[in-house]
Parts: structure tokens; C-alpha cells; sequence
């Protein structure tokens, strides 16, 4: 099964910029034991220099593309300036995971084939079988990250990585029964899972109105999130991939500990806040948002949970 995200993959045009973002900003450390050197590693699969930075129990991952014909290097000339690539989710059961993605009409992607595969390397699986998202599948290597990586603290862990869907149906359709995910019943029962944002108003940019689902990996979640009103930020997003492909990755979202502290520290750094952080109120999220030009090409959720009995 799978039983964590490994990583969320960014594609960058400056790998100086994401260490002054991830690091600068985040306060989290580039994992010199995987990925030394100030120029990362050369990544064959993409034939790009990575960079890796734990966060929690999983990593960002930010790729520079080295060619102009690669998968990574067509992003870029898309997407001037980068965004959120892939997420990578690690399996204790490869062998199993991969047969019944195989039975569910997923394809291999890079390597091309099964019979390509080792069974012990990562597996992109093809984006156009996986609904657009370019999903890798990363066999449990047992790495655990050496305490000097861990970062300031300002971020604890990837809380979830953010998708966008066109329906509710196709996310689940494949999140539940190709991946093998359960949606948290609890948060966001199906089929309607929950719904947050207010009535949509073009003057508070964070106010979308969507229904969410939300499915736990391990420490982190795959959140989806299926815009209710096409004129918020979610539903101009989802328009703009909605002929072609069921979702896309639409943010990525840590947890503070002190999210007061998260937000001055990333408004300090030139962070481009969006709207303001709620106000305090017991058994809500505290969730705070930043402009994804400002944050690598992809959009920035900040969460902290609040206790009931504050
Ligand atoms: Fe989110």
C-alpha cells in the first residue's frame, strides 16, 4: 500500500531562487547527503539538477531541466518560471501497487514498460492514464534523513499536497479505486465530502467555494479540492486544464506549529501573502495563503490546526 508521500517535485528555471525560497523563507535545509553540492544532482530520469529538502517525513523536490526537449524542460516553456511537476508516493508493496495500477489501465511512463522496471527504482506512471497529474511510485528505500537536514522548524511536515479536479467523481474514481487510497470518512464523507470558502467575493482571493476530500498518505494528504463557483481562483484554474485532463496540482501546503510566526517569517523574505490569516477559533484551521509568484510558480497553503479547548 502506499504509506507516505515521498515528495512533491517542483520545476524551477533557477535553482539559486528555490534555495533562497525553500531555505531562506521556509527555513528548511538542502539534504546534503542525497543531493550535495550547490548545483544538486543530475536526475537521469529527467535529465535535470535536483535539489532536495526534507520537510516532515517527506521532501520538496525542486528539478532544474538541463535540455530543451525534455518532459521536465517542455513544463518550463509552458509555464515560464515553473510550478508543481509530480507527486511521488511511496509503497512498501511495489510489486503489488504496480499490478494493480496495471489492472486499473495505468500505464508505465518512464521507465516505459514493466519489463523495463526493476522493481526497486521509482516509476513515473504516464499522466495521460493518471487523469493529467504525473504520479511516480516510489518503492520504500528505508532512507531516513539525518537530523542536520530537518530544517528551523518553522514548517514541521507537508500537511497535504493540493490538487484541483473537474468532479468529485473522477478524483475519487481515482484516488480510491486505481491508487488505492481511502478518502477520510471522518472530514470529508462521501459523496459530497466537506465544503469551506465562503460565498464567492473577487475581494478576498482565499474565499473559494469548493468541496473538498481529503485522502491521508501517511503524515501528509492528497487533498482535492472541486470548484463550486467558476468565477474563484479554484474554478479559473480548473478551466484552464478541464478540457484536457480531470485534475492538476494546484498547491502545496506545510504545517506550522506557529503559524503567526510561518507568516511573518515568509511576509520578511518577500513572501506575497494572499488575504490575511483568520482569527483564532477553537477547533478551526488557522490557513494562511501565498502567491504562487512568489513561491516558485506554485500556490502556497500554510496550515495550523487549532484545539478545541483553546
Ligand atoms: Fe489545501
Amino acid at each position: 500500500m502506499f504509506r507516505q508521500v515521498h515528495h512533491m517535485g517542483i520545476v524551477v528555471d533557477d535553482l539559486e531562487r528555490a534555495k533562497s525560497v525553500l531555505g531562506k523563507a521556509w527555513g528548511l535545509t538542502v539534504n546534503r547527503d542525497r543531493t550535495p553540492g550547490d548545483e544538486g544532482v543530475l536526475d537521469p530520469t529527467m535529465n535535470a539538477r535536483m535539489l532536495e529538502f526534507p520537510l516532515g517525513q517527506a521532501f520538496v523536490r525542486v528539478f532544474k531541466p538541463q535540455d530543451d526537449a525534455s518532459p521536465m524542460a517542455r513544463f518550463l516553456k509552458e509555464k515560464p518560471g515553473g510550478g508543481g511537476f509530480h507527486v511521488s508516493l511511496i509503497t512498501d508493496t511495489p510489486e503489488y501497487d504496480v499490478s494493480r495500477l496495471l489492472n486499473q489501465g495505468i500505464k508505465f511512463w518512464l521507465p516505459p514498460n514493466k519489463k523495463d522496471w526493476d522493481g526497486k527504482s521509482p516509476v513515473y506512471l504516464d499522466p495521460a492514464t493518471t487523469g493529467g497529474v504525473i504520479v511516480q511510485v516510489w518503492p520504500d528505500d528505508g532512507y531516513v534523513v539525518s537530523p542536520q537536514y530537518r530544517g528551523e522548524g518553522v514548517f514541521s511536515k507537508l500537511h497535504h499536497c493540493g490538487l484541483a479536479a473537474r468532479t468529485a467523481h473522477e478524483a475519487v474514481e481515482f484516488w480510491v479505486n486505481s491508487v488505492g487510497c481511502s478518502v477520510d470518512s471522518r472530514r470529508a464523507p462521501l459523496p459530497d465530502g466537506r465544503r469551506t470558502g465562503r460565498d464567492f467575493d473577487p475581494n478576498i482571493p482565499a474565499s473559494d467555494p469548493v468541496q473538498l476530500f481529503d485522502f491521508p498518505v501517511g503524515q501528509t494528504e492528497i487533498e482535492i479540492s472541486v470548484p463550486l463557483d467558476g468565477r474563484s481562483g479554484t474554478g479559473r484554474f480548473v478551466e484552464r486544464f478541464a478540457g484536457t485532463q480531470p485534475f492538476a496540482i494546484h498547491h502545496i501546503c506545510p504545517y506550522a506549529d506557529d503559524v503567526e510566526r510561518a507568516c511573518a517569517r515568509l511576509n520578511e523574505s518577500g513572501m506575497q501573502q494572499i488575504g490575511a490569516l483568520p482569527e483564532r477559533r477553537p477547533g478551526n484551521p488557522r490557513v494562511g495563503w501565498y502567491h504562487p509568484r512568489s513561491i516558485l510558480g506554485v500556490l502556497m497553503e500554510i496550515w495550523h490546526d487549532v484545539p478545541f479547548d483553546v
